[in-house]
């Protein structure tokens, strides 16, 4: 059962776990079933000659022993976030992805390794190189422990100490880009660091999660978990990178509850959702190009968030619940409490959590470094801003659009109009973390530099009109 430290907010779960009812996709995934044989592994070698306790004796199940790293992957706890953060009677449930040993993308690194031995694109032994500043670092880190994989993670100097400090702990051979390319910036400096290392390493691979269909199909079992722990979900609020985990867990929780709604969490000046490439300081969500994971038929409505308001969000979670984490978790926290305030009481809210604080000390939960940033004592207010088109406006703090568009009209202009690779940017670099640069605040010019041709891409589908910067 989930933890319930509020126990006037919500009834409780009465009903019996749904993981098996006939209108629950069946395990037939190869992601399913890559979970399935990692649960079955769990079991570790039973010691020699020990007896089976007597039934009476046993006080606790515990968690299953693994014998593998990769058996602590999934099966994530679920908790009820009431009062005081929410209102007392609308709070909302959290799934904690930072208890994975990594954080979200766990899930997704060992899945794409998994697929790319099964199809030959990653040969055993053979180095897996990828361009990240976060948590898809520390997925592959641990794939590669797994499977016998070196790894090389591209970054630059934006990249929290902490986060640094793990990945070499883990084995990852981290390069870090110095300076920024006169052109292209971080972003096109450290794709081509990629590029010097795929060549320099024959039979390397990069797992490309913006457009790898990988990536999504390996979060198909976090919303099993979910059906299994909560039943009925009404509502999902995600936050949005590469895509990845909304479609992923979106497209099978859509397919038991066809009437949930699902809630986007965007980063303001990301550009996924049809806003123009401006500065970010927000790390994990949104992006500077159009990643090709982005189911945007799924959602609902789209919320972007400010940098202060997931700053007091998650700084809040902190100190109410003892259960936070980084600029995702707060933006998806301010908007999940939002919702659960504003719909129906018997509705039944969850949110994806997708890391925990630990990297965040020294920049979210760090007040020095707040301050400098003008982050702290600038609560949200109580409601969004509301937009009734993604180009109405350029948004610069929480705003809520109920109109999701492509800003690619992929889907609408299967002429060819989009690039297929729905990548937006001619350089085709991509950040897989979603973030904008040294210290997450996109250095000088990495925004601006790639704007231009973005705006004009956007334009010319005629999907969506901008109608301004944020600059
Ligand atoms: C901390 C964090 N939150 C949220 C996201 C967004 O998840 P996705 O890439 O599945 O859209 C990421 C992606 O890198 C992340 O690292």
């Amino acid at each position: 059962m989930p933890s319930s430290r509020n126990t006037r907010s919500q009834p409780p779960i009465t009903h019996a776990p749904l993981t098996h009812t006939a209108g629950a996709p069946s395990l037939r995934h190869p992601a399913d079933r890559a979970a399935r044989s990692r649960a079955a592994a769990r079991p570790g070698p039973s010691p020699a000659g020990q007896q089976s306790a007597p039934a009476a004796q046993v006080l606790s199940c515990g968690a299953r022993p693994a014998s593998s790293p990769a058996g602590l992957v999934g099966d994530t706890p679920v908790l009820w976030i009431g009062s005081p953060f929410s209102p007392p009677d609308r709070g909302f449930w959290a799934k904690l992805e930072g208890h994975n040993p990594g954080g979200i993308k766990d899930r997704t690194a060992l899945h794409m390794v998994e697929q790319a031995r099964l199809r030959g694109d990653l040969a055993p032994g053979a180095r897996i190189v990828e361009s990240t500043s976060g948590t898809l670092g520390l997925g592959l880190a641990l794939a590669g422990v797994v499977h016998g994989h070196p790894v090389s993670v591209v970054t630059d100097p934006g990249m929290e100490p902490q986060m640094a400090g793990l990945l070499a702990a883990y084995g990852a051979d981290l390069h870090l880009v110095e300076a920024p390319h006169p052109v292209g910036g971080w972003q096109q400096a450290r794709r081509d660091r990629v590029g010097e290392l795929l060549a320099a390493h024959p039979g390397s691979w990069c797992p490309d999660q913006y457009n790898n269909p990988d990536n999504t199909a390996a979060y198909r079992p976090l919303a099993h978990e979910l059906v299994a722990q909560l039943g009925r979900i009404d509502t999902l609020v995600v936050s949005v990178g590469t895509g990845g985990h909304s479609a992923g867990v979106g497209h099978v929780l859509r397919a038991v509850h066809p009437h949930l709604r699902i809630v986007g969490v965007d980063s303001c000046g990301s550009t996924i959702f049809g806003q123009p490439a401006t500065t970010r300081l927000m790390r994990g969500l949104g992006s500077s190009i159009f990643p090709g994971n982005v189911d945007y038929a799924l959602f609902d409505e789209v919320h972007w968030v400010a940098a202060p308001e997931a700053v007091w969000a998650a700084r809040s979670l902190a100190r109410d619940q003892y259960a936070t984490g980084g600029w995702s978790v707060g933006a998806v926290a301010l908007v999940a409490r939002w919702l659960a305030r504003t719909g129906p009481a018997e509705q039944r809210v969850v949110a994806v959590f997708p890391d925990g604080p630990q990297r965040y000390v020294s920049t979210i939960f760090d007040d020095h470094w707040c301050r400098e940033r003008d982050l702290l004592d600038r609560p949200p207010a109580d409601d969004p801003h509301e937009i009734g088109h993604p180009a109405d406006d350029v948004v610069t703090r929480w705003t809520r659009c109920t109109t999701v568009v492509d800003p690619l009209a992929r889907r609408a202009a299967p002429d060819g109009d989009a690039d297929p690779n729905g990548d937006a940017d001619p350089n085709g670099d991509a950040d897989p973390d979603g973030d904008a640069g040294p210290d997450g605040d996109a250095g000088p010019g990495v925004a601006d530099r790639d704007e231009p041709d973005r705006r004009a891409t956007c334009t010319a589908t005629g999907d969506v009109r901008f109608v301004g910067t944020a600059r």
